[in-house]
């Protein structure tokens, strides 16, 4: 079932969920995180490097996966999901960077590329938490809308909302990737936990069909009410539809 936590706003919405895995990784130095990328969890990440500055937690055992990546973007690129890992919590932290895992949008043979993150997951023991946020249409990762309950890592095309959504990150929409590679549906409930954070007004409508919504893959996120532990986390302005 989901549990819901509404906190008095983002910034303490975050410090919620980098409480929940500052405790996890304290418990199991050796934690698999799942990690995700976005405006949402930026705040999330700066208070774990806080953490870390302040001599209270240590990533250097942690192994992550990262949720989703652009295609035809090396990692390098700046608007790649693995350099804003890099820049808002890889570099700033003592992780082992051999340990984090972000899929490769410019691989050569992506089927193989997907194939092989599965098998990465699998061999790590599958992940203990898993960070989500969520689309203005309900996606997560990038599981838009009719993707499959058991779809698995794989390549998909990004809808025009997605784009036009992302397009604040680069310099035009016409530089926005319109493919990416994304841990499926299936992938996601496999975590042992996920906490979903979500902020702001513009989520509302997501959140309450995800919440109360029937579950429906025209709503990917209303899938993860079938999952055993997950927790909801926004600020009230996220909250307001509910
Ligand atoms: C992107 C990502 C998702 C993210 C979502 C919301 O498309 N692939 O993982 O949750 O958009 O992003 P934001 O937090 O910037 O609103």
């Amino acid at each position: 079932g989901i549990s819901l936590v509404v906190a008095p706003d983002a910034n303490a919405a975050a410090a919620i969920v980098a409480d929940r895995f500052a405790s996890l990784i304290t418990a199991n130095p050796q934690a698999v995180l799942g990690l995700a990328t976005g405006g949402t969890p930026v705040q999330t990440y700066q208070q774990l490097v806080q953490k870390v500055q302040q001599g209270q937690l240590s990533f250097q055992s942690v192994q992550s996966f990262n949720l989703d990546e652009y295609v035809g973007l090396k990692g390098d690129h700046p608007q790649s999901y693995r350099s804003f890992m890099n820049e808002n919590l890889f570099h700033q932290v003592d992780i082992n960077l051999d340990r984090t895992h972000v899929p490769d949008g410019a691989a050569a043979d992506l089927a193989d590329q997907c194939q092989s993150y599965e098998a990465m997951i699998r061999e790590a023991g599958g992940i203990d938490l898993q960070l989500l946020g969520i689309g203005l249409n309900g996606h997560i990762a990038f599981n838009e809308p009719g993707s499959a309950a058991d779809s698995r890592t794989r390549l998909v095309d990004l809808t025009a909302n997605t784009i036009q959504a992302n397009a604040r990150f680069f310099d035009t929409i016409d530089e926005v990737p319109k493919q990416a590679v994304t841990m499926g549906i299936g992938t996601i409930m496999e975590s042992k936990g996920i906490v979903l954070l979500a902020t702001g007004e513009g989520k509302s409508h997501a959140v309450e069909r995800m919440i109360q919504g029937p579950v429906d893959v025209e709503l990917p996120a209303s899938i993860l009410q079938q999952h055993p532990s997950l927790t909801v986390v926004t600020d009230p302005a996220a909250a307001s539809q509910i």
